[in-house]
């Protein structure tokens, strides 16, 4: 019997006397916001005890090599067993994710032939077969590097444990060292850590082994690639091999998928938009009949209770990880638990995250603004000392991200939208299947306007007169963006379209379709037509499609692109518009490309001058989202944010 909904994802699982309350691993994610001495700052340390708030059962610190001389990918990933200094940091992150009773745990890898870190800095950098990678010369480790390699896992884990650490995750995936080694493809060594499975995994039973028992109690999650996701590559029957020779060792044999350096694979151990939900289940599932003591756990794409609820009751694997669903909303597992599941933001694997992590070192989501600040917004909020009256013009994602946080802040608010309905421009993009979560994200902040009392006044459009009329202590002006017309001879026939209405009326597009503008929303909107069966190409001027800097995005956007053939034309502009076509001069020289519509998707431009007249009628202005410059999700929802949530708190 069980009062809970998802009674198998809750079964707590205890493994070598350490308690997992539930079946939900906050998976590895890599760190930000060190010192310099790479320790954990408090900011780094809220950001994952955040996930442990939010009721998974462990969270993982990611990367962090054993080997900080040879065995580093990226920069700021080392791990030094002799900086005691450092320990006393770790004791304090450690303790902070425990006492909300969550198993604080960390990985352990080397990057071997991968190091490229370490190569740069000058150092050899050694795998287990020499070759050439990247342009640097990659050395074979000889027996005693091995055993150095063995004793630097073992080392760390016994530091991990002394940090306070309750499990590791071995890296054994994603092409790292302990990945090359268990690849047949890669390890070709004829001794005793080549040629059979056995001999390829005698590395990771030798770590197993020494971690087990040398610091006693500690769990180990080995993280193994099941397939490697690209086609030179090995698949899952190599990955059964793999987690078969490994059996027992670790205590969890986690299922991973794809090589960290590879765009193609990149893009699926890191699902992106375009792949199903729970894409990967199947190679945890396809491993777990030949498992006989190890646990197993699967990752990638996973944010639906019910779908992680069936991964466990039908015994596809033991043990969930999620990633950046616990971005989008560490609550997910106390809302699955407490039967809220509906309140669930799930995420929409646009990658902005993964991004910004890797070009500017930050923490943040497209739909979580309070990622990356976390010490501010969640644990150490700013009281509010005067309630205000707020008005917001605009409901769309800025707008409605301004008036709920405004009133959960206990401001009175009224929400004044020009439409018929709540939303915004992204309504457009309702019926796109690759954007069904951010669909479902729009419909729950238009359920939680309505659930905070918020005063909600539809096909309403203030002047500023109007507005000041109404005393507001506050106004929020969030009204959007209009589409960009480019001066093009031709632009206003009647084969002229806008993106925005094509998104909604795709059905009208028959025959040939050409879409001037390679940003996102012409991108998308090609792949959505093309997915549909339509004859579409996609022009852009510019040297290269633009995915507006999320470079992780650009990666799925581009295996999408390849995958369904779709046509595009860079360094190519439209200069004529006419009712069969458009003559456009590209790299070759003018161009005709036949056409029964055209589809603008130029750009947008923020309705900068209308919002700023609203600056006088309310003591307190603020002007957020694409009125103030157009942009992305992750920008409207920080600055509405961010706005409502100092309301009242100074003044
Ligand atoms: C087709 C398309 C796809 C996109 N896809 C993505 C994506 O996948 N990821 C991403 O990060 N970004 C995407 N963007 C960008 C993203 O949509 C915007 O950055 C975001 O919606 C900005 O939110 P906002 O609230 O500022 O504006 P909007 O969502 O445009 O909302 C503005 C609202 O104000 C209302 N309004 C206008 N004038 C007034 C007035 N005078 N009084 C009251 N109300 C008024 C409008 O009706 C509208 O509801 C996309 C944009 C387009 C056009
Ligand atoms: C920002 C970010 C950082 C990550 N860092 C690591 C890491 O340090 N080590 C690792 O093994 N995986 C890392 N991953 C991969 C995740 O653990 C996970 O396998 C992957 O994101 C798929 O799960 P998801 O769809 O739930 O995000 C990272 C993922 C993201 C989004
Ligand atoms: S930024 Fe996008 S991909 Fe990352 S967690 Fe948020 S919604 Fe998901």
């Amino acid at each position: 019997m069980s009062v809970l909904k998802f009674p198998h994802l809750f079964e707590p699982l205890i493994i070598r006397n350490t308690v997992f309350k539930n079946r939900i691993f906050a998976s590895p994610q890599g760190s930000s916001y060190l010192d310099v001495d790479q320790l954990p700052t408090p900011e780094i340390t809220v950001y994952y005890e955040r996930k442990a708030i939010g009721g998974a059962a462990t969270t993982c610190m990611g990367v962090r090599s054993v080997d900080y001389v040879s065995g580093v990918n990226f920069g700021d990933n080392k791990i030094d067993t002799m900086n005691h200094r450092g320990i006393s940091w770790f004791k304090y992150y450690t303790n902070a994710i425990s006492r909300h009773g969550a198993v604080p745990s960390i990985e352990l890898q080397h990057s071997g032939a991968f190091s490229e870190q370490s190569a740069l800095e000058g150092h050899p950098i050694y795998g287990p077969v020499e070759c050439e990678i990247n342009g640097f010369h990659v050395l074979p480790m000889n027996e005693e590097q091995i055993e150095g390699v063995i004793r630097a896992f073992i080392e760390s884990a016994k530091w991990a444990q002394r940090c306070g650490f309750g499990m590791v995750t071995v890296h054994g995936g994603h092409g790292w060292l302990l990945n090359e080694f268990m690849n047949p493809k890669f390890n070709t060594r004829t001794d005793q850590w080549g040629g059979t499975p056995e001999n390829r995994a005698r590395i990771v039973r030798a770590i197993c082994d020494g971690i087990h028992r040398e610091a006693p109690g500690l769990v180990i999650d080995l993280r193994i690639s099941g397939a490697e996701g690209v086609e030179s590559g090995y698949g899952i029957e190599t990955g059964i091999e793999i987690a078969k020779s490994v059996d027992g060792y670790p205590d969890i044999i986690h299922v991973s998928v794809g090589h960290a350096t590879f765009d193609e694979a990149f893009t699926v151990t890191h699902p992106s938009m375009f792949l199903e939900d729970g894409v990967n289940v199947k190679y945890a599932a396809a491993i777990k009949p030949h498992i006989k003591h190890s646990k197993v756990a699967t990752v990638g794409a996973l944010s639906d209770p019910e779908m992680m609820e069936e991964i466990i009751a039908s015994g596809k694997a033991d043990i969930v990880n999620v990633a950046r669903g616990l971005v989008a909303d560490p609550d997910l597992p106390l809302k699955a638990r407490t039967g809220h599941e509906d309140d669930i933001d799930h995420c929409l694997r646009c990658s902005h995250c993964f991004s910004q992590v890797m070009t500017t070192g930050q923490f943040s989501c497209a739909i979580n603004p309070e990622i990356g600040r976390e010490r501010e917004y969640t644990t150490e909020p700013l009281k509010v000392v005067k309630p205000k009256d707020v008005l917001v013009l605009g409901g769309g994602i800025a707008g409605m991200q301004a008036a709920i946080t405004a009133a959960k802040r206990g401001h009175t608010v009224t929400l004044v939208e020009k439409s018929d309905r709540l939303g915004g421009i992204l309504l457009c993009e309702k019926d796109v299947p690759f954007k069904i979560h951010l669909h479902e994200y729009i419909q729950n902040q238009i359920r939680r306007v309505g659930e905070n009392g918020i005063k909600v006044m539809l096909n309403t459009e203030l002047t500023p007169e109007q507005a000041e009329a109404m005393k507001p202590d506050v106004i929020i002006a969030a009204i959007g963006a209009d589409p960009i017309v480019p001066p093009i001879p031709g632009v206003d026939g009647a084969n002229v379209l806008q993106a925005q209405y094509v998104y909604t009326h795709p059905d009208d597009i028959t025959g040939k379709t050409v879409i001037l503008g390679g940003g996102l929303v012409g991108i998308e909107l090609g792949i959505f037509l093309k997915n549909m069966g339509k004859d579409v190409k996609i022009v852009e001027m510019a040297d290269k499609l633009n995915c507006g800097g999320n470079m992780v995005h650009e990666m799925g956007v581009n295996v999408e692109i390849a995958r369904i053939g779709l046509e595009t034309h860079t360094s190519t502009r439209a200069l004529k518009i006419e009712a069969d076509g458009v003559t456009c001069a590209g790299p070759d020289g003018e161009v005709f490309f036949p056409a029964d519509h055209v589809v603008l998707a130029a750009g947008m431009r923020g309705r900068q001058a209308q919002a700023a007249a609203f600056a006088q009628s309310a003591p307190i202005f603020y002007q957020v989202g694409d009125c103030l410059a157009a942009k992305n999700i992750y920008e409207a929802n920080r600055l509405g944010f961010n706005a409502a949530w100092e309301l009242g708190t100074r003044w």
